[in-house]
């Protein structure tokens, strides 16, 4: 079983789950402040969710891929969409600042 690894806390998920699902179950908002009540509630639209994950997880297909392209996003910072993620393996993730969590 999957550990994930926010901050100081260790999760355990089944393989495939949603990432943002879940921290979410578990009490940790994959969004910040205001972007908890305003955002698309995983359809990969908004683009509120983003983090930095380090370790296995589903390869990015191109919804995601599109809005990460959209600012204040972009594909250099190397930040994935939590709603679009299935957890395949341990990882490690952190959520950066700003509205969208673009800023590490
Ligand atoms: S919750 Fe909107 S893109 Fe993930």
């Amino acid at each position: 079983m999957p550990v994930i690894e926010f901050e100081n806390k260790k999760i355990h998920c089944p393989i495939g789950s949603q990432l943002r699902e879940v921290l979410i179950k578990h009490g940790i908002s994959p969004h910040n402040g205001n972007s908890n009540f305003i955002n698309c509630r995983g359809l990969g639209s908004c683009g509120t969710c983003a983090m930095k994950i380090t370790g296995d997880v589903s390869p990015m297909h191109s919804k995601e891929r599109l809005r990460l392209s959209l600012p204040p996003h972009n594909h250099v910072r190397g930040l994935r969409l939590s709603c679009q993620i299935k957890v395949l393996g341990d990882i490690r993730v952190e959520k950066g600042k700003g509205y969208w969590g673009q800023i590490l």
